[in-house]
Order: C-alpha cells, then sequence, then structure tokens
C-alpha cells in the first residue's frame, strides 16, 4: 500500500477507535487518514464485516476498484496477541478490501458511505497537513503482493507478520546500531517506533523521538 500506515498509520489515525474485540459494525476507511498530502497514487483500504458486498469507495465522481483480502485462519488463531486492533476490531469476522486510487494534484475527497476524507495531492497543501510516506517495500507496484515481503499471503489471503523477522531480511543488525547510534537487542521490536507500513511522520515514526525514547529511558536520560 501506498500509505503511510497500514498498522499504525495505514491502519493509524483514521477512524475513531472502537473497543478491542468488536466486530466493525460498519465499513471502516483505514487508509488514506484524513487531512494528509498522498502522491498521485495512493492506497485505500478499507476494513469490512466478513462477507459484505464491496465497499464503494468514490474518489470525486470516480469509483475506487477494490479486491478482498482475507484474514488467514492461522493469523486469528484465538489467543495470539495479533487477533485483534482496535481498527479492525476481531479479525475472525473482518476481512480488508484494498485498492489503489489515481488522483490528479490538488484538492480531493475521498467518500465511503457517509464517511468523507479531504485530502491533498502533490504540491502547495494547506499548511500543517502532514505528508504521508510509505515504507519502500510496502510502495512497490506489485499489487498485494507488496505485503508479501513480510506478510505470509495466499491468493487473497494476508497472513502474520512475524513482526520481529520481518525487518531483519533488509535492514541487518549493523545498520541499525549505526542508525540508533543504540545497542541494538533493546530496538529489536521495530514496529515499537516506526509503522512498518507507512507513516505521517519522518522515517516512519510512530511518535515524536522523545517519547519514543522514554518508554524504557527517563526523561533527560536521552542522546537527544
Ligand atoms: C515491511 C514489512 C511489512 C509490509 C511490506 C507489510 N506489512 Fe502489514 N504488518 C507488518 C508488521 C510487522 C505488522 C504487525 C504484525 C502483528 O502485529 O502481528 C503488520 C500488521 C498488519 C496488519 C494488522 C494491523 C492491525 O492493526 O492489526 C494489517 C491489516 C496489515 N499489516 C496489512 C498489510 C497489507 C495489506 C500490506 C500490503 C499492502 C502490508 N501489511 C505490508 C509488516 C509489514
Ligand atoms: C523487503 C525489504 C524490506 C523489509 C522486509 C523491511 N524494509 Fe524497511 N526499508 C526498505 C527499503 C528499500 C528502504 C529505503 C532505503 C533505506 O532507507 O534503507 C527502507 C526504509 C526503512 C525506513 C526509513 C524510512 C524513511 O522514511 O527514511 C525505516 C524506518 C524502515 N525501513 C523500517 C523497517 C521496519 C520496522 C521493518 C520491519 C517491520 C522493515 N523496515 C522491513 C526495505 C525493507
Ligand atoms: C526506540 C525507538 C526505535 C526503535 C525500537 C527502532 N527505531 Fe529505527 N529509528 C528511530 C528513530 C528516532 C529514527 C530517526 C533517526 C534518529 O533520530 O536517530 C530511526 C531511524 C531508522 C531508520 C532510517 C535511517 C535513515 O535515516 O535513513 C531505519 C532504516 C530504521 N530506523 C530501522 C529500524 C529497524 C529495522 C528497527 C528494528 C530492528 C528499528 N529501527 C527500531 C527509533 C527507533
Ligand atoms: C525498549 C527499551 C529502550 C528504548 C525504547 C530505548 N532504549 Fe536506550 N537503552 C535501552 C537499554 C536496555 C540500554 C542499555 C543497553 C546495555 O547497556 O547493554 C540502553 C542504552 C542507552 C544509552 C546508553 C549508551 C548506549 O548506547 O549503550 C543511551 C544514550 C540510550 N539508550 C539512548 C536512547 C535513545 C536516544 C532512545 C530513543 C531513540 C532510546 N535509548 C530508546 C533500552 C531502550
Amino acid at each position: 500500500m501506498r500509505y503511510g500506515t497500514l498498522a499504525a498509520l495505514m491502519l493509524a489515525g483514521m477512524a475513531a477507535p472502537i473497543a478491542v474485540c468488536a466486530p466493525p459494525e460498519v465499513y471502516r476507511l483505514l487508509y488514506p487518514p484524513a487531512r494528509s498530502v498522498q502522491k498521485n497514487l495512493f492506497d485505500v483500504i478499507v476494513a469490512a464485516p466478513r462477507g459484505s458486498p464491496p465497499p464503494k469507495v468514490m474518489l470525486g465522481t470516480g469509483q475506487v476498484r477494490l479486491t478482498r483480502l482475507r484474514f488467514s485462519e492461522s493469523w486469528i488463531s484465538p489467543g495470539l496477541l495479533t487477533a485483534t486492533s482496535d481498527r479492525i476490531g476481531d479479525r475472525e469476522r473482518a476481512e480488508l478490501w484494498i485498492g489503489a486510487a489515481r488522483a490528479s494534484p490538488g484538492a480531493q475527497r475521498l467518500r465511503l458511505g457517509d464517511q468523507t476524507v479531504a485530502l491533498h495531492v502533490g504540491p502547495k497543501p494547506p499548511k500543517g497537513w502532514p505528508v504521508a510516506s510509505v515504507h519502500p517495500p510496502v510502495a512497490a507496484p506489485k499489487g498485494e503482493l507488496r505485503c508479501a515481503g513480510c506478510h505470509a499471503m495466499g491468493p487473497g489471503v494476508l497472513g502474520a507478520a512475524p513482526p520481529d523477522r520481518s525487518c531483519g531480511k533488509c535492514h541487518d543488525e549493523i545498520a541499525v546500531q549505526t542508525i540508533h547510534k543504540h545497542v541494538a537487542p533493546p530496538l529489536a521490536r521495530c514496529a515499537m517506533c516506526h509503522d512498518p507500513h507507512g507513516a505521517l511522520r519522518p522515517k516512519l515514526l510512530t511518535d515524536a523521538r522523545e517519547k519514543l525514547c522514554t518508554r524504557c529511558h527517563a526523561g533527560g536520560h536521552s542522546k537527544g
């Protein structure tokens, strides 16, 4: 997905949170986030109740073509930490619809039922709107296979992405240590700080840098 946030972003900051475990009652637009700046080709991701008809997403007057992506059984086995998400609800009762939207530069409106999302494409965005960045492997122009860089996948099925193993394939430990100027082992859970899909902050960060460090270090004990 060309979004900046599937999991955190993608899956970040779009819709109001619902209770964990609650099935999605309605279609939920997971990506793109409202009032963000997008490239002219960006992903649209909708979480839907399993088995419901395809959601109708309109970009201006054109309809965005979506394909269905189910969660694999292995990813929703009961007891797994990853079985629910506040944005998706219970994966056993949810599925995703994903597609790519092509938009011309300027102000754009994306509609899903009565949800409307204002976006800006290209240069000269409204002041204060964050630019969505997408993690390169997610942006690869290969349909849903893009997801296979980290997720186990079958045709139309999305499996788990082991959070710690999927990053080391492309970012080795030495690079991680050099980049962060920090011993590597405490940083092994990359998704604690980076959204692997994309984000509205530079470097795919999920929060302000200082806040990320204070999760383990008391204020003041940081390299700054
Ligand atoms: C660079 C690695 C990477 C790529 C590429 C990637 N993901 Fe993920 N994704 C992850 C990780 C890591 C998690 C967290 C795994 C977990 O919690 O089990 C995750 C979680 C998710 C979740 C669950 C989020 C939640 O809030 O529960 C969804 C849905 C998802 N990915 C969809 C996708 C889709 C669709 C694609 C392709 C368009 C994709 N991902 C590509 C790494 C990736
Ligand atoms: C399939 C290969 C691949 C995998 C797997 C992968 N990445 Fe990346 N990642 C890249 C490439 C390519 C870039 C862009 C070049 C670079 O900065 O190294 C990148 C860049 C990044 C950046 C910098 C983004 C920016 O805006 O500067 C972060 C942060 C990152 N990856 C985190 C992760 C995390 C966290 C995971 C695991 C969930 C992960 N990556 C898994 C290929 C990958
Ligand atoms: C405690 C939070 C934290 C964790 C955990 C973390 N990072 Fe980072 N990462 C950062 C911050 C902050 C930056 C921005 C650079 C800086 O300010 O030091 C960054 C930058 C990066 C970059 C961009 C380098 C560049 O400038 O192009 C990559 C790639 C990256 N991290 C990969 C990873 C991978 C892979 C993991 C897991 C092995 C990981 N990070 C774990 C906080 C974290
Ligand atoms: C997941 C917990 C965790 C997070 C988040 C974290 N650290 Fe650390 N940090 C550690 C641990 C554990 C050590 C001690 C490692 C050792 O001595 O083997 C450490 C050591 C350090 C040190 C001592 C020097 C060194 O490199 O060994 C500095 C400075 C530091 N961290 C800064 C930061 C900064 C800046 C951030 C945010 C980008 C950050 N830490 C985020 C766990 C964390």
